[in-house]
């Protein structure tokens, strides 16, 4: 994780530097710092916590014009000023930030200390800066090169040497690193969407690509030396963030979101009636080949694919599967060139979902992404990319980008199921129509937000809450369950409903309160067994449902969703579940737009 933002130019570059890195906080926000030349000298300014609080940590009078900063989230040693980036050579002459994980630092560190050099973190980094020194002979390019060589695993470095005050190195593997020239100077970010908006051109960094920016020039060369001529990007689709507004938080503007995230993601891909997926590069008859779909994610994307594994399932007879990221190269995975591996992920830079990305396309997996970062890197190495319009997520919790994840899904299965012929013109109409009327019912449910509110002040004493249901409907669990937790810092858990009685069950007491989410009318009934267990041994039963589902005794509280197709129900029902977790979290007192330990970018496995 974590995020770089660097400038070389005519203009002041510690507020560039520092409001760079509070747009990048998304990427980790445990520890913040920045490093600027000045008359050849570097000065480094390091915190705990978020980058707003350089702001107190830099003298008023520092004036540079070249820097590079860093927000970070902890990997190796504690979030501490100490471990904060950037790391200086022991000399002084370096300074590095980076993003990403030298997966060989213990080896490279120790090696170090037996020639006599002293660390002053518990970083992986520290290394790269102590290397930079070791390898320097004047010449900047060749001691990157020579270091590059040394390193394994991921990083994206910005780099400063006194000796060249009006520069800024980088390079990069597997973790973003983008450049952006300007009439006022040269930027390096992790991200596009920090970078001015300006007439200027912007440039991603390929790996193991080594980038010398001055004020007016990038020049980027490869591991062997040889100059490259990089291609400017087209940036569009990157919204200005608009602030919260009216919004206490962002999690619940983005939470009011998403009948438009929802409304404008499906009309980029149903036009009059009929699924236009253009960016799907997939004949009739390819598609009609396909015998497996994996989905294949992380966190609340994964989620976002059991649920397309049941549909898919469902509608194509088919087998599919859905898959944690970081499981999946460790499972000895099997598909081939008629599988059909569907990659989700908001961000398009999870470490683990890209690395599962690369596995599955070593089988020949047809590959297709579902993402809302167009550039993302998931979304280049992908055959084909759906992108969801979610606008830009700012709140660590997904919600919008989720519920446009899902509906993306509903299409692609239902394209297939048709162009394969595994369901006829009648049911592709039905289901379209259905996903149209998704972003209104959305907004009816919203309008009971002070239902939910009220249950939340019933839940902040609580601290085990147990989340069940069947089907997508256990997938909605499983989604209510990690919002609860990871906003709250409640614990809980989700479990197919049928699975409680093998175990789980023996924590239900008294009081304990139960989420069950009994929305799909072909398990509901099942569901309601399961309630009934629960309810027996004193659970206090919360249902999601239908009016049909279940009836509440006194003590319990029914929340009713409006009706919809069963396989979307999920875009329904994780609605209140999301304005739940929301209002416990507030209650609690808890940082709901960034909760403890977390960051919205993992880009580290
Ligand atoms: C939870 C959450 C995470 C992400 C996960 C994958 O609210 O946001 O679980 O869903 O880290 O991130 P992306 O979608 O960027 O790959």
């Amino acid at each position: 994780m974590c995020g770089i933002m660097g400038y070389t130019g005519t203009l002041p570059a510690v507020p560039i530097i520092i409001k760079g890195l509070e747009g990048l906080e998304y990427r980790g926000y445990d520890s913040a710092g920045l490093g600027v030349i000045k008359a050849g000298e570097i000065s480094v300014y390091k915190t705990q916590g978020s980058p707003e609080k350089l702001w107190n940590t830099v003298p008023e009078n520092l004036i540079s014009s070249v820097g590079v900063g860093h927000t970070r989230w902890a990997t190796h040693g504690a979030p501490t000023a100490q471990n904060a980036h950037p790391h200086l050579s022991p000399d002084g002459l370096f300074t590095v930030v980076h993003n990403g994980i030298i997966e060989n630092f213990a080896a490279l560190k120790s090696e170090l200390e037996e020639q006599g050099y002293i660390f002053n973190s518990e970083t992986d980094t520290e290394v790269v800066a102590y290397l930079l020194e070791k390898e320097y002979k004047g010449d900047v390019k060749s001691a990157i090169t020579n270091v590059l060589t040394r390193l394994e695993g991921s990083y994206a470095l910005g780099i400063l040497c006194n000796d060249y005050p009006d520069t800024i190195f980088c390079a990069k593997y597997s973790s973003p690193l983008f450049v952006s020239l300007e009439s006022d100077g040269g930027y390096i970010a992790s991200d596009v969407s920090v970078l001015p908006k300006n007439a200027g051109k912007i440039y991603k960094i390929g790996d193991k690509e080594i980038g010398i920016l001055s004020k007016d020039e990038l020049k980027v060369f490869d591991i062997d030396g040889c100059r490259i001529r990089k291609t400017e990007i087209k940036v569009r689709d990157i919204k200005n963030l608009e602030g919260k507004g009216e919004y206490a938080h962002y999690m619940l503007k983005e939470i009011y979101e998403q009948p438009q995230a929802v409304e404008d993601t499906l009309e980029s891909i149903i036009v009059n009636s009929r699924i236009k997926l253009n960016t799907l590069r997939l004949t009739k008859e390819k598609i009609k080949r396909i015998n497996r779909i994996e989905f294949i994610a992380c966190g609340s994307a994964y989620h976002a694919g059991a649920v397309g594994a049941y549909i898919a399932q469902k509608l194509m007879g088919i087998p599919c599967e859905a898959y944690i990221a970081s499981e999946y190269r460790y499972s000895n995975p099997v598909p081939d060139e008629n599988t059909l591996a569907v990659i989700i992920s908001q961000s398009g830079e999870t470490a683990d979902t890209l690395a599962a990305l690369r596995e599955a396309k070593r089988h020949n997996a047809k590959i297709v992404s579902i993402i809302n970062a167009p550039l993302s890197t998931i979304a280049q190495e992908s055959d084909s990319v759906i992108l969801t319009k979610a606008g830009k997520e700012v709140a660590v919790a997904t919600t919008k980008a989720f519920s446009a994840q899902l509906v993306v899904i509903y299409a692609l299965c239902t394209r297939l199921a048709y162009s394969s012929g595994k369901i006829n013109k009648a049911r592709y109409s039905e289901l379209i129509e259905q996903m149209k009327n998704l972003p209104e019912k959305i907004r009816e449910i919203l309008k009971n937000d002070r239902e939910y509110k009220a249950l939340a002040d019933e839940l902040k004493d609580i601290n085990y809450t147990c989340f069940i249901g069947r089907g997508v409907d256990y997938c909605a669990a499983m989604e209510g369950a990690l919002k609860l937790k990871e906003v709250s810092y409640t614990h809980c858990e989700a479990y197919a409903a049928g699975e409680l009685k093998h175990g789980t069950i023996s924590l239900i007491e008294q009081g304990t309160p139960v989420v069950a989410v009994a929305a799909q009318s072909s398990v509901s009934q099942k569901t309601v067994s399961n309630i009934r267990e629960c309810k027996a041994r004193g659970a206090k039963i919360i249902c999601i449902g239908n009016e049909n589902s279940f009836t509440p005794d006194a003590d319990d509280k029914m929340l009713l969703i409006p009706q919809t197709e069963d396989l979307f129900k999920t875009s329904l029902t994780v609605i209140p579940m999301q304005l739940i977790a929301y209002y416990t979290a507030l209650n609690k007192g808890c940082s709901i737009d960034k909760p403890k330990n977390l960051a919205k970018s993992v880009t580290v496995e």
